[in-house]
């Protein structure tokens, strides 16, 4: 069985915290399952309009705007396993991955107001979420952006099944953590072997 795997990256730097972490995860996954097929997007190379709350994806299915997302909904909906990498942000998400989600409002409309999904209903996709914090960890350093991606999976028809932080990314950085590569790759394979469960 092949499986369809999309990462994005959204931290705006390809060669920070949240890169390294996510390039682990994804050697994780690709040391045992040979046959997952991987996209790769990084935030930073796309280009991605804001949603503009125009209402159009309320009256007919998809979005007006023509842009990179349009390649992303097709992703979004083939894909079994999807990955989100991204730096906190004034306790939040940075702004270019915050758009891409709010462009997701589309799908919403597809759902809750055409009854027309632009997500078909395969159920039990697998989202995980990677973040790290300048600040050190604490139990609620994460809840903020937390939510914004349950609500994120949800309007994909995924599971959020697990998250991966690490605060005081600053001070010890990805690149010098020893355990780092172990924990990441262990966190790739939770992700597989849950949906492996699906099938
Ligand atoms: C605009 C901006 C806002 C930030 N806000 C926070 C914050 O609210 N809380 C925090 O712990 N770290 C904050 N940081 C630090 C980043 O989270 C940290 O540098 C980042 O996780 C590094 O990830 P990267 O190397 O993948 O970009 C902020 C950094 C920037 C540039």
């Amino acid at each position: 069985m092949t499986y369809q795997c999309l990462t994005i990256l959204g931290s705006p730097n390809n060669h920070g915290n949240n890169a390294l972490i996510l390039n682990k995860v994804i050697e994780g996954i690709k040391e045992n399952n040979p046959n997952i097929k991987f996209t790769n997007i990084k935030i930073n190379n796309l280009n991605i309009n804001p949603c503009s709350a125009c209402s159009n994806c309320e009256q007919k299915k998809g979005c007006i705007i023509e842009d990179d997302m349009t390649e992303i909904y097709t992703k979004l909906n083939q894909s079994d396993i999807i990955i989100v990498a991204a730096p906190l942000y004034f306790n939040s998400l940075p702004a270019q991955l915050k758009t891409l989600i709010d462009r997701c409002q589309a799908i919403w409309g597809s759902k809750y107001r055409l009854n027309d999904s632009m997500i078909d209903k395969k159920e039990n996709k697998i989202g995980g979420f990677i973040s790290t914090a300048g600040q050190k960890l604490t139990s609620d350093r994460f809840k903020y952006v937390s939510g914004t991606m349950d609500l994120f999976f949800k309007a994909i028809n995924t599971t959020y099944y697990d998250n991966f932080f690490l605060g005081n990314i600053d001070k010890y950085p990805a690149k010098n953590r020893i355990k780092l590569s172990k924990n990441s790759k262990k966190f790739g394979k939770r992700l597989i072997n849950k949906l492996k469960e699906r099938d």
